[in-house]
């Protein structure tokens, strides 16, 4: 870095990209805390309306809906990520928000909790679109060396809108019976900020020239961006990824899992959105407080919070560490700490009644568990989606991984609340998931550090044609890679 400029085009561009990753936090965390709240008006609704109270069902059911529905919307829209370019998607994907935002604010003036439930799933759309918009964008106008680094800023994103949700969610704050609307509709802050910034931000490069064969503009892209007036280096290296792409026939999903090119780099992809959700992260972020009630902890919400903050601080490690270990080091790193963290808690848990500290070690291991999460398994997954793929395949690759993670996070964001019946050994079942994730990374996932996005898909088409595939990346790491490494030199 100290070798190259940023521009402020780049950096006004990924935070502009990021804003949407903001708001998908925001909309992850503020459910949890005004949940009482919410529920007290559904129910001054009910009566207002049939007037006797709301049956004690009924009011679950309504409530698991509210929270439900916005992996709903984020499974539907995820599968449309493709359709255009980035930066006009997430132009347009502003209006979900302002719609999904609005009706949450005016639900409770209102009197309805169909608005409630409705903007929840229309938010929802936006944080789907959001999830495959904001990796692909990063990704395609960063720097091979800093793709890694640049591509965990979304995750910090989300997770410093789960902690400014989780904070503003106290009752002191915006938690409280009159103003839970307000934190609701505050989802819009964001959008409007980004709608206001995102014309001064270049569409991408590679979208313009290896999708729309736009060189001109392509060119005038990458200048704004890197603030040379040489791109020749980066243009050829693009040349040689369209060249090999116009040689393919356009990938359409179904393609993904039958071309024998393709099927690796998607089944990979599934499995490493699995293993970010089904690690069971969010059965904390969703259940926190309910967990640290169990575990016999003081105060509940604040140990919430405190997970919150552990949860941004270990996502700017990750951020540090991402280019000098790897992204496979630190998927594994992670999957691996989870698991032990795990076993820790159940133990913990289980040995409660007879050893009260035993709530110090729980609320630890939690904590742990959060931490080891941001390490690999938080961050990784979303970037490294973008990274197997070349620009042909990439779309449908997006949505094939996004759709997998909002199915995997409804499914544990519905089926916890059952599974906790199982008491204290309900941990258990993802660390055996962890386990199993960790031993697929290990035989199936190679690195992408420092690697051109067409040095990774040749590794892949090297392996579906029967030879060895290569795991390690320092071989790699002494070839000098030209694609848009914009930062490194400035001669
Ligand atoms: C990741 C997950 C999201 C989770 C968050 C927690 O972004 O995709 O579901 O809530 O991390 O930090």
């Amino acid at each position: 870095m100290s070798q190259g400029t940023v521009t402020g085009t780049f950096v006004l561009s990924v935070f502009t990209a990021v804003l949407g990753s903001l708001e998908f936090g925001y909309n992850i965390g503020v459910i949890n805390a005004p949940q009482k709240m919410i529920e007290k008006d559904y129910n001054a609704t009910w009566i207002e309306r049939y007037g006797e109270p709301i049956p004690t069902g009924t009011l679950t059911s309504l409530w698991s809906l509210s929270v439900a529905i916005f992996s709903i919307g984020g499974m539907l829209s995820s599968f449309c990520v493709g359709f255009v370019s980035e930066r006009k998607a997430m132009l347009v994907n502003n209006v979900f928000a302002f719609l999904g935002g609005s009706l949450m604010g005016m639900s409770k003036l209102c009197s309805s909790f169909e608005m409630m439930i409705l903007g929840r799933f229309i938010i929802g759309a936006y944080c789907g679109l959001a999830s495959g918009l904001t990796p692909m964008y990063v990704g395609e106008i960063s720097p091979t060396s800093l793709r890694g680094a640049l591509g965990t800023l979304h995750q910090l994103a989300i997770v410093t809108g789960i902690l400014i949700a989780q904070v503003l969610g106290l009752e002191v704050l915006l938690g409280s019976e009159h103003l839970w609307p307000v934190l609701m509709g505050l989802t819009v802050v964001p959008t409007v900020l980004q709608m206001a910034l995102l014309p001064f931000c270049p569409e991408s490069p590679r979208f313009l020239y290896i999708v729309r064969c736009q060189e001109h503009h392509a060119k005038r892209g990458l200048r704004r961006l890197t603030g040379k007036q040489e791109v020749g280096d980066m243009l050829a290296e693009m040349k040689e990824e369209k060249r090999k792409m116009d040689m393919e026939r356009k990938v359409s999903i179904l393609e993904l899992f039958r071309s024998p090119l393709y099927r690796q780099p998607i089944i990979i992809s599934i499995l490493l959105q699995l293993s970010q959700q089904l690690s069971g992260v969010n059965a904390i972020f969703y259940y926190s407080t309910s967990i640290f009630m169990k575990a016999g902890v003081q105060s509940p919400v604040y140990a919430t919070i405190g997970a919150g903050v552990v949860n941004c601080a270990f996502t700017v490690v990750s951020l540090f560490l991402i280019e000098r270990m790897g992204r496979r080091t630190l998927h594994m790193l992670g999957l691996g700490g989870m698991c032990i963290c795990a076993i820790i808690m159940t133990t913990a848990l289980a040995l409660l009644e007879s050893v009260p500290w035993m709530s110090y070690i729980s609320m630890l291991s939690i904590f742990g568990f959060v931490a080891f999460f941001e390490i690999g398994p938080g961050p990784i997954p979303w970037f490294f989606v973008a990274e197997l793929f070349s620009q042909g395949p990439r779309p449908a690759a997006m949505a094939v991984a996004g759709f997998s993670n909002w199915t995997a996070n409804f499914i544990v964001g519905m089926c916890f609340q059952y599974v906790e019946l199982l008491g204290p050994y309900v941990f258990l079942i993802f660390a055996a998931l962890l386990l199993f994730f960790l031993i697929f990374t290990f035989f199936r996932v190679p690195e992408t550090r420092g690697k051109t996005f067409d040095q990774i898909a040749a590794n892949f088409q090297h392996h579906s044609a029967g030879g060895m595939m290569d795991m390690d990346l320092d071989m790699d790491l002494d070839k000098p890679s030209t694609e848009l490494d914009y930062l490194g030199d400035e001669s």
